[in-house]
Parts: structure tokens; C-alpha cells; sequence
């Protein structure tokens, strides 16, 4: 878990070109998915490429502690014996899921339609964020949920000994709200429907077929209206976890802003539901070419190369496409410090609920190194000062937010004076070779202190 040891201060140097491949880890929320639903089946359920970052070790913690088999192979590779829906026992101890807001609305909305009582708790980052919009369609099952003010954790959640179906519209865009209700939904009888007015991410809805329950998604006037056949039979898979786009981001934007970059990024998953970033950059006028597109396991995948592109200019960020970049906005805002003109970013209200108050801890170390931001409650823009004239030379607090602590890494590879910041610990719960990878392309990251 981040947060609890010692920060690890970091500092970024400018640098020569970037160059070489990345192999970026695997893909955070199929990972966290593939463990709770190799739970939620009876039988051995074969992994590959799993992100072994803290988050996912979490959940895969949490997933021992409610009666599953989880087994460590090595190299990626896992296995997850499980009980069957409905069939969680009750923990002994209190779930910690550290760092992680999709572990831990994941893993309520799997364990919510069983009788059992379950405590949560996680780091301080996670445990000032809002459980309600979690807790509140749960019990709508018969859930109930007991926490601090505010609903934050720690919480103890009481699960339904006998819950109903339910029909609910996801209120905020939020697939971890979208995939908690699908979870509870498994051990309810009848048909769960969940609504959401904008697409986010599917891979709830793509892995639950996969595992053999009756889903469909129908496009509709009220939006995507996602039915659930409850209390399924799911059946045991083989899984093998796509490379983490998120993770894709920080390579791909590093090469695009330093010059003389050339960086090829491979197998990359493409499912228009994640991608928007890249899509933005080339907007923007980043060199990043698809090579090699393909489909792989019913998703588009490509290999991404991403070159320096010193002609880059602001745009506007259509709102609507917030939700398939919205973990992406740290790093673009790194991305439009060096364009010429203001990205202008609206509709993300969203960010100021992440591991961090993202908007409010990315104005804070941008405007410290040379660039200006202006803010309001669900929008910001940045105003770019072109190429090889950023500033930089700040320390920036990274507050327990992984994506923030690697967005000003990127930033210092190409800024006049290094970029530092107060933690890079938390960098280890989504990306956890990232030093060394990026190293391997040609940045100067340091350790400030041991
Ligand atoms: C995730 C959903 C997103 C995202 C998070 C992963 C998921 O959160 O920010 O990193 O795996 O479902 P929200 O559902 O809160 O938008």
C-alpha cells in the first residue's frame, strides 16, 4: 500500500531523445476485474499479464480474505480458484484496499447480496473519498453501509441476506459506480439494470459475458441500458490482460515533448472507451501513428509510436470525450505547458474526486514551473508556452496520487530546470517498473533521497 512508508522525493532532468520500446504492465481496471470475477466463479480461473502494481495486489488480497484461492505464478502469471456467486465468506479481518478506489467500490458492489458484514478502510488518499455514490445504489439491494462523514471509510458494509433487483441511473459518468451495481446485481434474482448517460468504460459488461452471464447493452434515448440475468452459473476463464493505455500515456507523452524522442509503445488496447488521449494528441498535433492495428481478444490493439512534435497547438477537449481520458488529464495538461496556445478542458468534474483533487494538484505544480492555469469547478485550462520554453525547476506534491507524481516526471524531461517531487511511492500501485522504463528510454529520474 502507498502511504504508509517513507516518501520517496524524485526528481526528473531534462534530457536527450527518448528512444526504444516500452512495454508498458497490464491493464489496471481488467485487472482488478479478472480477480473479482475469478472469485465469483467456481473453479480455476487462468490469468496472464496481470498488473502485479499494490492496487491490484489489494484486491487480490481482498479476494483471499473472502474464501478465494489466489495464486501467484510468477511473471504476470495467476490463478484464482473461487467460490462461486454468493458464495463469500465473511472476512476476518478489515479489507484494506490501500491506494485504490476501484478495488474498493469493485469489491463492495461483489460482496453487497451476500449475508455478510465486511469492513473497509484504505490510505489517507482513499479514505477521503466518496463511498456514497457506491453505497447508495447498493442499498437500494438491501445494503446497508455504515461509515464516516461524508460516507468515506472506514466503512462496514452489511451485505443483503435477501436482495432485490434493481434499476439504476449512474448519476455521475463512473464505471466503478456502473460495475458495483453489475457485481451486486450477479447474486440478485431477476434482471439488474444499470443506465449510464455516457459511455464509460466497458470492461465489467465485456468481461461478465465472457464469463458466460446474460448481459446486453441497448443504446437508447435515456442512454446505454445495461441488463443483468441475475445468479448466473459464470463459468472459469482464461484471461490474458491487455497493456495498460494509462500507463501508455506517460511514454507516449514523454517522447511527443522531448526532443529528438522516437519511442514505439506496443500492444496497446484501443477500446474506444479508454483511448480518447490519443486521439486529443493528434488533435493537438503530436507525430503518434498507429502501427500494426489489430484485433485481439474482441479488442482493438495497436502499436503506438510516439515522436518528438515540436509544432504542438492548444484545442479545446470536447467534454464529451472526458470519460475515455479521464485518468489521461494530468498527463495532457503536461502535454499543453508545451503547445503553443490553451487546451481548454471542460466537463471534468470528475477529477477533483480521484486519489487526489487532480485539477487542484496539477495547477499547483504547473503554475510552480513557469506555466498558467486558470480553474473553475469542473474545468481548467492551461495556457502553453510552446516548446523549450517551460520553465520548470519546482517541487510539486504529488498527495498520494500515482498519475500526478509521474505527469511532473514526464514534465521534467523537457522543462529548462529539473521537475521534483515530495513522493514518487505512490507511483508503485498502477506502474510500478516506471523508473526503470523510462530510464531504459534515456530520462534522468533520480531518487533525491534513499
Ligand atoms: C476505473 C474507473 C475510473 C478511473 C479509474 C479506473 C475503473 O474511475 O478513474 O482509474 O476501473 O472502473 P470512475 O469510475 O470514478 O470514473
Amino acid at each position: 500500500m502507498s502511504g504508509h512508508g517513507t516518501p520517496i522525493p524524485m526528481t526528473s532532468h531534462p534530457c536527450g531523445p527518448l528512444q526504444g520500446q516500452a512495454h508498458v504492465p497490464g491493464d489496471k481496471s481488467i485487472s482488478h476485474r479478472a480477480l473479482i470475477l475469478g472469485a465469483m466463479c467456481v473453479g480455476d480461473t487462468h490469468i496472464t499479464g496481470l498488473l502485479e502494481g499494490e492496487d491490484v495486489l489489494d484486491t487480490g488480497k481482498a479476494m483471499a480474505a473472502f474464501g478465494a484461492t489466489v495464486t501467484n505464478h510468477g511473471g504476470g502469471a495467476w490463478t484464482v480458484t473461487g467460490v462461486g456467486v454468493g458464495g463469500f465468506a465473511e472476512p476476518e479481518q478489515v479489507i484494506d484496499c490501500g491506494n485504490s478506489g476501484t478495488g474498493v467500490r469493485l469489491i463492495m458492489g461483489a460482496m453487497a447480496t451476500s449475508p455478510i458484514t465486511v469492513t473497509f478502510t484504505g490510505d489517507a488518499s482513499l479514505n477521503g473519498r466518496p463511498m456514497g455514490r457506491v453505497t447508495d445504489p447498493l442499498a437500494l439491494f438491501g445494503t446497508r453501509a455504515v461509515g464516516r462523514a461524508g460516507g468515506r471509510l472506514p466503512m462496514t458494509l452489511v451485505g443483503a441476506a435477501d436482495p432485490v433487483p434493481v434499476r439504476y441511473v449512474v448519476p455521475v459518468p463512473s464505471a466503478q459506480v456502473k460495475s458495483a451495481v453489475l457485481l451486486a446485481g450477479l447474486n440478485a434474482p431477476g434482471q439488474t439494470v444499470v443506465i449510464e448517460k455516457e459511455a464509460t468504460r466497458d470492461h465489467t459488461e465485456r468481461m461478465l459475458q465472457g464469463f458466460g452471464a446474460t448481459l446486453t447493452v441497448e443504446e437508447t434515448d435515456e442512454g446505454r441500458v445495461i441488463t443483468l440475468d441475475g445468479q448466473p452459473e459464470l463459468t472459469p476463464q482464461t484471461i490474458v490482460v491487455p497493456r495498460d493505455p494509462s500507463s501508455a500515456a506517460f511514454p507516449v507523452c514523454a517522447a511527443i515533448i522531448t526532443p529528438g524522442s522516437d519511442v514505439l509503445v506496443p500492444n496497446i488496447g484501443l477500446n474506444p472507451t479508454r483511448a480518447g488521449l490519443f486521439t486529443t494528441l493528434r488533435e493537438m498535433g503530436a507525430d503518434l501513428v498507429y502501427e500494426n492495428m489489430r484485433e485481439e481478444g474482441g479488442e482493438p490493439v495497436a502499436d503506438l509510436r510516439a515522436k518528438f512534435s515540436p509544432d504542438l497547438k492548444g484545442i479545446a477537449v470536447p467534454p464529451a470525450r472526458a470519460a475515455s481520458m479521464i485518468d489521461e488529464y494530468p498527463v495532457l495538461s503536461v502535454v499543453a505547458s508545451f503547445a503553443q496556445g490553451v487546451t481548454d478542458m471542460q466537463g471534468v468534474k470528475e477529477l477533483r474526486v480521484k486519489e487526489s483533487d487532480r485539477i487542484d494538484a496539477m495547477a499547483k505544480g504547473l503554475r510552480a514551473a513557469g506555466v498558467s492555469v486558470d480553474e473553475g469547478p469542473d474545468w481548467w485550462k492551461v495556457t502553453g508556452l510552446g516548446h523549450g520554453n517551460v520553465p520548470g525547476g519546482a517541487t510539486v506534491a504529488s498527495q498520494l496520487d500515482h498519475r500526478i507524481a509521474m505527469a511532473f516526471m514526464v514534465m521534467g524531461m523537457a522543462t529548462q530546470k529539473p521537475m521534483s517531487v515530495d513522493d514518487g511511492s505512490p507511483i508503485a500501485t498502477s506502474f510500478p517498473i516506471f523508473e526503470e522504463l523510462m530510464g531504459g528510454l534515456g530520462a534522468q529520474l533520480v531518487r533525491t533521497q534513499e
